[in-house]
């Protein structure tokens, strides 16, 4: 068992390009990443399900020794977060802390857009939930957000779908959905973790003057700081540079992606919640 990680939470693949970022930033740390494979996508899921199954994952990570757990997830963060942080941590283990994405992404998005049009692309449960408009309008009220659900895409990058018939279509249908919504835009925000993942087809879809913002750096330098300003979590993180990795599909797929995503071997470990 690694010495007090800090827990790095996703539904499968996508909060490896935020734990990519992080662990670049701040490699003292041990980490522990869980990847809900078996139950991804969490996006076409409801509010109660995401709840429940993040739920189950943030105790399994306290059970691990983990202080602070980080939900690289948009979906989770924009379904579960507040209720956890509000409702459960204060039972369960208030000296713990659980902190998502869409707030640190929300603080810093504004600083991206000239045109002061950005565009929101994200799962189906995160833009029904509006978390990005809400949160964008707090600390950028002069941005205009126009949204997208795209729900291949996490699909194609769960089933290592990339280079299969009608991939390139379904990136490229939302792609001109957005930029037809509002033809201003001129920062898109993937607002799901795994799309950094599709991020060269992206990139090959959308215009050249538009810039495509991934979040994994934001979320590097938030947690940063965010360690900074909390010498009390601070020092419950265990500082080996340790790694570990569990999913609760199968380890072989996770090995094999993980590794080309990541540039070294993984060897992961199966976890029943
Ligand atoms: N990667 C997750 C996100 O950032 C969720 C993907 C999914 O399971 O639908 O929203």
């Amino acid at each position: 068992m690694l010495n007090k990680p800090i827990g790095v939470f996703d539904s499968g693949y996508g909060g490896l390009t935020i734990l990519k970022e992080i662990v670049e930033r701040l490699p003292q740390y041990n980490y522990l990443y869980m990847g809900d494979n078996a139950r991804a996508p969490y996006g076409p899921r409801s509010f109660e399900t995401v709840y429940d199954y993040t739920l189950e994952a943030v105790k399994w990570f306290f059970s691990q020794g983990c202080s602070l757990v980080i939900l690289a997830c948009n979906t989770a963060s924009a379904k579960a977060l507040r209720s956890i942080q509000q409702k459960d941590l204060p039972q369960l283990a208030p000296d713990k802390r659980v902190l998502g994405v869409i707030r640190p992404t929300a603080e810093v998005i504004g600083y991206y857009s000239k045109s002061r049009h950005v565009g929101v692309l994200g799962t189906q449960g995160t833009v029904s939930s509006q978390s990005y408009l809400l949160e964008i309008e707090k600390f950028f009220p002069d941005i205009a957000v126009s949204q997208e659900a795209c729900p291949e895409w996490v699909p194609i990058v769960e089933n290592n779908a990339y280079d299969q018939p009608g991939t390139d279509e379904a990136i490229q249908t939302h792609l001109d959905a957005i930029l037809q919504k509002d033809p201003q835009i001129d920062t898109l925000l993937l607002a799901c973790t795994h799309y950094p993942m599709l991020m060269e087809k992206i990139r090959q879809f959308t215009p050249e003057a538009v810039s495509i913002i991934a979040q994994g750096g934001i979320i590097a330098q938030s947690l940063e700081v965010y360690l900074q300003r909390h010498p009390e979590i601070e020092q419950q993180c265990g500082k080996d540079g340790q790694l570990e990795f569990y999913t609760t599909g199968s380890t072989q797929d996770f090995d094999n992606h993980t590794a080309n995503f990541f540039g070294r071997a993984v060897s992961s470990n199966l976890i029943q919640l």
